[in-house]
């Protein structure tokens, strides 16, 4: 049995201030946005009192799928560094960026210089996909962060990772192990377009043809499952979660994470989810529990 611990979009708080000199382009919105919304939602207690129980759990890697930062200032990234270097070492840790992470064209270097240890290839190349095999597991990185223009969230992958992914996810097919996609962006959502990742249709038919055995994702802050066809009449759970700071009694879900055991052999596996999220006592409890069997 291995156990994949999933948290998503902490936002760590508090934002660094910002110097003036840095709020140029969509930081000045999104500092808005922050100073009114956002500071009264994603709290560092919140996100220490989850974390901390997740450390109670038994699990064998932990998987972040972005929006570790805010606005990509450059202190938010050695930041995001020490919160990473908290849940455990590089190798047991592994991250996808998020639209935040990459919110102005900067961000990209700040979080590969910062996060790259969390982002590699087990060959130690950079750039995405990246796949880093763990026990039964090998895990697929996905980067759907692109800086956008103010007020727009949306993610793309485009058609060179795109096709990379293909390659990928045919050639670990044949390898017997337990493939985990994981991409900030869902590849179903109900969100407005402008929140959405773009080439999602895409993203669903490489998946259509060469299957995986699991989808995790973050960014709408939420609970989510969905079911993504694959080959041959299989389908694929696509599982999201809410963002890891966020307080009890906000509009979106309140902070929590999954745990997914996986277990079986090729052709039969078994994963049992686990919910664990903060409630409105502020302390963390099971949410609940299902068997996602394709
Ligand atoms: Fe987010």
């Amino acid at each position: 049995m291995f156990t994949l611990a999933h948290l998503s979009d902490p936002h760590l708080p508090p934002l660094p201030e910002p110097r003036w000199t840095e709020l140029i382009g969509k930081r000045v919105t999104g500092y808005i946005n922050w100073r009114r919304k956002r500071r009264f939602i994603h709290d560092a207690a919140t996100l220490d009192t989850l974390v901390a129980d997740l450390k109670t759990q038994a699990y064998d890697h932990i998987a972040v799928t972005g929006d570790l930062a805010n606005l990509a200032l450059p202190a938010e990234y050695p930041h995001g560094r020490d919160w990473l270097d908290s849940l455990g070492a590089a190798r047991d840790v592994t991250v996808v960026p998020g639209n935040h992470d990459v919110y102005v064209g900067e961000g990209a270097t700040f979080a590969a210089r910062q996060w790259g240890a969390h982002m590699s290839d087990d060959d130690g190349s950079d750039g995405f996909p990246f796949v880093r095999r763990r026990g039964p597991l090998a895990l697929i990185g996905l980067s759907s962060g692109v800086p956008t223009a103010p007020f727009l969230a949306s993610g793309w992958l485009g058609t060179k990772q795109l096709a990379g992914l293909a390659e990928t996810l045919k050639k670990l097919q044949s390898e017997d192990v337990f493939r985990v996609v994981l991409i900030h962006h869902p590849p179903v959502s109900e969100a407005s377009r402008h929140k959405r990742l773009l080439d999602a249709d895409v993203l669903r038919r490489v998946i259509a043809m060469h299957g995986a055995e699991l989808l995790l994702h973050g960014h709408d802050h939420l609970h989510m499952l969905n079911w993504l066809d694959g080959p041959n009449g299989t389908r694929v759970p696509a599982l999201g979660v809410p963002s890891a700071s966020a307080k009890p009694g906000t509009a979106h879900d309140a902070a929590a994470y999954n745990l997914y055991a996986i277990g079986g052999t090729p052709g039969a596996w078994t994963c049992e989810v686990v919910s664990r999220g903060v409630g409105a006592d502020g302390g963390v409890t099971e949410l609940g529990r299902m068997r996602v069997e394709r």
